[in-house]
């Protein structure tokens, strides 16, 4: 069999784990497959403008559990509308697709694994529709991908919000204030529930769920009743009140993603502390849920993921996106892959489980 030529870029916010996928796929091809992989830099951006790094097996040795991605990444190049600055400060859009055509022709690819989350996922879509071999690997923080069970990178981030409920459990007691977390999650409220069931928190907002600030009152108040001096509450940065939105704090022009979340955490303790007079205190959790070592979960995850994504390669399987079903590693059409989203279903047994003891979500 002729050598094959992968590419793999890494897409979208960065997560742990991705350098454990980068490793997996280099490893796997080098030792099983006998196949070469280019790193293509900076997402779907180095497969417009031509900036690659070729992997060798060596080179991916002792990055399993660093965080980050060495081929770096975007969220914000989309080669079908592909935003530049002109000097004037202008973003002009253009359709650089035929630019990314002409890269993994000129290196000889004969395909690409794209590591990202829905964003990433739904680009690969279209440049397999344009008869691009792709192959794609699901990972996010947010854990709002469909068809697979979990994205790598969501233990990670779970794990760090869950250290955070604990911390603020602490110095909330000792003060008696109500502790407000914001964490991440634009349309679904994984990390927001599964920290604040984890840490033991007392409100739980998640944009699945809109709340009512008089609802959380009601719960702080018979909390104080019942002699519990402080309030732990976690917010998911899209929670949003009844027949309100998302707290928006800034927009990106011209990027696919174009829209950064932020700011709730401050209106519900600032309202909190005026409606029900406990002393409250914010933190923001921010781009710390993204960084350093990722979990053991996350590298077996990645790991896997990578290595049959390169199956997948080799069996010509392509135009699909590796998942994890309960223990088995499977795959999905990529049109399946990104045809929704995965959020929080309010009637879940995990949102009943944490009603059960005594969660409030604002509802
Ligand atoms: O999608 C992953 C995510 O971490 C979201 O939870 C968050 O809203 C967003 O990315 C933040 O993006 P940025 O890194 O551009 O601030």
């Amino acid at each position: 069999m002729a050598c094959l030529r992968i590419g793999i870029l890494t897409g979208g916010g960065d997560c742990p784990g991705l350098n454990a996928v980068i490793r997996a796929v280099v490893k796997s091809s080098f030792f099983h497959h006998h196949c070469e992989v280019l790193g293509i830099l900076d997402g779907y951006a180095g497969l417009v403008e031509d900036r690659t790094l070729p992997l060798t097996e060596a080179m991916v040795s002792d990055i399993l559990q660093k965080g980050g991605t060495i081929l770096g990444t975007s969220n914000t190049a989309e080669p079908f509308r592909y935003a530049e600055r002109k000097a004037n400060g202008e973003i002009s859009i253009q359709d650089r697709s035929q630019d990314a055509l002409r890269t993994l022709k000129k290196h000889k690819l004969d395909g690409l694994i794209a590591v990202g989350g829905d964003g990433t996922q739904t680009i690969a879509l279209k440049l397999s529709k344009l008869g691009v071999p792709m192959i794609g690997i699901p990972k996010t923080i947010d854990n709002d991908l469909a068809c697979t069970d979990v994205t790598f990178g969501f233990d990670s981030a779970l794990a760090i919000a869950t250290e955070a409920v604990d911390r603020l459990h602490t110095t909330g007691e000792s003060h008696g204030r109500a502790m407000v977390l914001e964490v991440m999650g634009r349309y679904a409220g994984w990390i927001a529930l599964r920290s604040g069931i984890s840490g033991g928190g007392d409100v739980i907002l998640i944009p699945e769920i809109p709340y009512d600030i008089h609802k959380i009152r009601e719960a702080i108040e018979a909390r104080i009743r019942r002699g519990k001096r402080f309030s732990l509450i976690v917010v998911a940065e899209g929670a949003k009140p009844l027949g309100g939105e998302a707290m928006v704090q800034q927009r990106v022009a011209g990027s696919p993603d174009p829209v950064r979340l932020g700011g709730i955490g401050h209106t519900v303790a600032n309202q909190i502390q005026t409606i029900t007079g406990l002393e409250s205190r914010v933190t923001v959790l921010g781009h710390l849920q993204r960084g350093g070592i990722p979990t053991s979960f996350d590298r077996w995850l990645a790991t896997r993921f990578g290595v049959h994504a390169v199956a997948l390669f080799a069996k010509k399987q392509y135009g699909r996106m590796v998942v994890l079903r309960g223990q088995e590693i499977e795959s999905v059409a990529l049109e399946e892959a990104v045809s929704r989203l995965r959020t929080v279903d309010p009637q879940s047994d995990e949102v009943c489980t944490a009603r059960a003891v005594g969660t409030c979500f604002g509802d």
